[in-house]
């Protein structure tokens, strides 16, 4: 019997980009299903609501049965002994991320042994983008039409319509 290849893909997706999306494509040329999970974040100040980002990633992969939408509070660790996955998928932009990422890592490993995090190298075309960029050239009034799935690209529009009413 074949057992399917499951990864976590965790993150807090304020926005979800192209980034991520490319992460997800290229992690499925490795697993067979990719559980997309958003992280409660209460610290966080956030572009969108939880709600939203919720909505945004599951209309973004509304026809994939090979991704899962899902969401998680608390330790990354104590989800995935939850749904009795132990693989993280993380995606590496640069030399910048690997300090940070290692940090997680190995946190992640000291909790819960079990856990291995998997590296995604992210596409060059895709490396300078990064959530919090999104987040400040939006609020300077710019586009980032070519950094997120279109779907983000129209809630973002109809964020800053609503802001001006
Ligand atoms: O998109 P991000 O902000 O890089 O994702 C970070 C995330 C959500 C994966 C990380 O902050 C996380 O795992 N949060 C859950 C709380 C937790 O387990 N913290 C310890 C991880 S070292």
């Amino acid at each position: 019997m074949k057992v399917d290849k499951i990864a976590i893909y965790a993150g807090s997706f304020d926005p979800f980009t192209k980034g991520h999306q490319n992460v997800i494509d290229r992690g499925l040329r490795v697993f067979d299903k990719i559980i997309v999970a958003l992280a409660h974040n209460v610290s966080k100040k956030t572009i969108f609501s939880f709600d939203d980002r919720i909505e945004i990633i599951k209309e973004i992969y509304k026809d994939r049965d090979n991704i899962v939408v899902d969401s998680f509070e608390g330790l990354l660790v104590d989800y995935s002994k939850k749904i009795g996955t132990s693989v993280l998928l993380r995606g590496m932009r640069s030399v910048s991320d690997f300090e940070y990422e290692l940090q997680m890592a190995l946190a992640n490993k000291t909790l819960y042994s079990e856990i291995e995090t998997i590296f995604i190298v992210t596409d060059s075309k895709y490396s300078h983008i990064s959530s919090s960029l999104i987040r400040e050239i939006v609020s300077l009034g710019g586009s980032v039409k070519k950094m997120v799935p279109g779907v983000v690209e129209r809630r973002l529009k109809e964020k800053q319509k609503q802001k001006k009413r």
